[in-house]
């Protein structure tokens, strides 16, 4: 392992940076779906419990036990556990990176199709724009492949040059586009209904076990947990900073990106219902998902002249922007491995990571069928919750609990019988892995 001293993210670097890996397209894509189908505001109110109570403690571990070993998400089991029983969850923890990034890279290629679409249309070059929107494999590796491209210079570029750089970039960009994307959303007619039907509580709900299933999935992906990303990323934090502060700071600025995006595509949904276009399937259900990303909205704005398009380019580009600072933080976790094993050196190590990862996502466009599903259900079912538990052990149980506190002492200024400190080794140890368990075997009944 490298003994050089380990390069480090500004403060305001490692929030940007951090919130970036968080707002992605769960936020986006995901968020305002499972608000409106869950009982709206109720789905909210469960989604701030479980992330304040479950999923925030869940990040402190994912951070403390990457800034405690300074090293990926394999080593730090290594390090911490001498016995090594529990490696094998750190390596699960690569995996689930790599995993994310093979399913997640194909769906930020088709929001690079449809920004260019956009465009094309938008200067005239309506035969491109149609060409290119045919689900057609070529244009789906030819995206998919431009896409990774992106990804991997960023990571080549290092941490403070590369995603420190890029994140401070295109964070602000994405805040700048999302609000000016709902102040140009809630002029349009019929948005005003969209924005009572996002929120209107359904109290029936309440109680349902489902809607705490979905809340916390959400949470965990939308937190970016699972051992990859975070737990890399806390790696490079300054003992100076005070974990539970900037720790909170991600998940703030995260629930508030999925928040604001509900305030853009509800509106918009019932905008594009006030048009005459379908937003319900043949359920009756509401269109979720890819159906409002790819159906609806083009539909919507599609029919607005060039405004519209442009609207729609902008929309895209925030997508790209969103899955990109997310990318980036699944391979610097994979990369950081073979960094600090000294295997190679980082810009070696990003392109052959990355071309590996391209093969893999390139099998899953030719095989989409069967194993684009298998992918998104085997790493958010088994592997994020499953390396959740594992790392709690290893910082609950395994790490001394003075190593533990020391951690969270650094840079908090906090006294010695700090009532936080007493709780959080609490959390470590029961309540995260009991409630994760619970959860977790309620969702394969
Ligand atoms: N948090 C990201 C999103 O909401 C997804 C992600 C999961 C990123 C795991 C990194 C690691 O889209």
């Amino acid at each position: 392992m490298s003994s050089k001293q380990r390069s480090e993210f500004s403060r305001f670097g490692f929030i940007m940076a951090a919130a970036g890996s968080a707002v992605g397209l769960g936020n986006i894509w995901s968020f305002p779906s499972q608000v409106t189908q869950n009982g709206g505001a109720v789905f909210v109110l469960a989604y701030i419990i479980l992330t304040v109570a479950i999923a925030y403690p869940a990040l402190l571990v994912e951070l403390s036990a990457g800034r405690h070993t300074q090293t990926n998400a394999a080593d730090t089991f290594r390090k911490i556990d001498g016995a090594k029983r529990w490696i094998g969850v750190g390596y699960l923890g690569l995996i689930c990176s790599a995993m994310i990034l093979s399913f997640y890279s194909i769906v930020g290629g088709w929001m690079i199709t449809y920004f260019c679409k956009s465009l094309f249309t938008l200067v005239g070059l309506e035969t491109w724009a149609n060409a290119i929107q045919q689900r057609v494999i070529i244009y789906d590796l030819t995206f998919t492949s431009l896409f990774y491209l992106l990804t991997i210079l960023i990571i080549t570029a290092g941490l403070k040059k590369g995603i420190e750089t890029w994140s401070k970039i295109l964070m602000p960009m994405l805040i700048i586009l999302l609000v000016g994307l709902i102040a140009y959303v809630l002029t349009l007619d019929g948005a005003m209904i969209g924005l009572k039907k996002y929120l209107c509580p359904d109290f029936s709900k309440l109680l349902d076990f489902d809607l705490i299933l979905n809340a916390m999935g959400q949470a965990f992906f939308s937190a970016s947990l699972g051992g990859g990303a975070m737990l890399i990323y806390g790696s490079y934090l300054s003992k100076k900073q005070n974990l539970q502060k900037v720790g909170a700071s991600v998940l703030v600025f995260d629930f508030s990106i999925a928040f604001l995006a509900g305030l853009l595509i509800m509106p918009a949904m019932y905008a594009a219902s006030a048009k005459g276009i379908s937003i319900f399937d043949e359920q009756g259900k509401l269109i979720e998902g890819g159906g409002v990303v790819f159906q609806v909205l083009p539909a919507l704005f599609g029919s607005m002249g060039k405004v519209g398009h442009l609207v729609l380019a902008a929309f895209f580009l925030l997508m790209i922007i969103a899955a990109l600072t997310s990318s980036i933080s699944m391979l610097e976790g994979v990369v950081a491995y073979a960094v600090d094993n000294q295997y190679m050196n980082r810009k070696k190590a990003s392109w052959v990571v990355g071309l590996m990862l391209w093969l893999v996502s390139v099998l899953l466009i030719v095989k989409f069928e069967l194993l684009f599903g298998l992918f998104t259900k085997i790493t958010m079912q088994v592997l994020i919750p499953g390396i959740n538990i594992g790392l709690c052990i290893l910082m609950g149980w395994i790490l001394k609990r003075s190593k533990l506190i020391e951690e969270f002492r650094s840079g908090a200024n906090l006294s010695e019988d700090a009532l936080v400190l007493k709780i959080l080794p609490i959390f470590f140890k029961y309540i995260i892995p009991i409630a994760v368990t619970f959860i977790w075997i309620r969702s394969f009944k």
